[in-house]
């Protein structure tokens, strides 16, 4: 089966993403500030993040410059997302490669073992099925105490997706008011056509199954939501 390319729009207008994060309709101020503070409660050891569907990684790379990782692999379908990536993460001290591609091919194909595992904004364009792969594919890459971390629009519990779509096209067109007309429509033909979110435990189950049986809500800003998965509930936290 094959799905209509959810990585279109960020090819073609990128900016208009840059427009949304700027002003801060996807709480990507909030939810970046909560992922600094989680990388930082992570041991000291040195670590190696794999970013899957990293964009242009314009709001972690300033997280990650606190405890760089020894590398940092960045995957994306759009090219344009990552030609700025490598400007955004110039800075870091670490290996960087990005890799355009599909990260769902990547996470299932890569022989290497990842300290920590994050993927921002991007899963939910993934179906059900994929998602399963997606986590079974992070549980066999994950080190013994690597980190999945998760920021993602998430269902409510008994929420279909219609009643989701519903909730969250409300949102857009009361709140992101600064968008030009034209804009927001093609924002919001985007999330009716591709975003499929799922319930929290659905995501809780899929990773259990993968062997990650630890689940951390670390924040929540409306309908998104920031996950840590580990295999155990102490995995490579600072002690203390
Ligand atoms: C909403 S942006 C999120 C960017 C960044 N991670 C963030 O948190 O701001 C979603 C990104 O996922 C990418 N993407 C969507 N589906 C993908 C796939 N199957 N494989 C790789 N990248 C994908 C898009 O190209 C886009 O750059």
């Amino acid at each position: 089966m094959s799905y209509p390319n959810p990585a279109a729009i960020f090819t073609r207008s990128w900016s208009l993403y840059d427009l949304l994060t700027e002003h801060n309709y996807m709480f990507h101020r909030e939810i970046y500030a909560g992922v600094d503070e989680l990388l930082s409660l992570r041991d000291d050891s040195p670590y190696r993040l794999l970013d899957l569907g990293c964009g242009n990684a314009r709001y972690l790379a300033p997280c990650l410059m606190r405890i760089p990782p020894t590398l940092y692999r960045g995957v994306d379908l759009s090219e344009t997302a990552l030609a700025e990536a490598h400007e955004y993460l110039a800075e870091l001290p670490g290996e960087v490669v990005l890799t355009q591609g599909d990260l769902l091919d990547a996470v299932e194909s890569t022989a290497e073992s990842w300290d920590v595992l994050f993927t921002g904004f991007a899963l939910h364009h993934l179906m059900t099925d994929q998602k399963a792969r997606f986590f079974r594919a992070a549980g066999r890459s994950l080190s013994e105490k690597g980190w999945l971390i998760l920021v993602d629009v998430v269902r409510e519990e008994n929420q279909d997706r219609e009643t989701y779509l519903e909730g969250y096209l409300r949102f857009m067109h009361e709140k992101w008011t600064e968008v030009p007309r034209d804009q927001l429509e093609e924002a919001c033909a985007h999330v009716r056509e591709h975003d499929y979110p799922e319930p929290l435990s659905t995501l809780q189950e899929m990773a259990r199954q993968a062997g990650l049986s630890h689940m951390r809500l670390t924040g929540r800003h409306a309908q998104h939501h920031t996950l840590l998965f580990t295999r155990s509930a102490t995995s490579a936290m600072k002690k203390g």
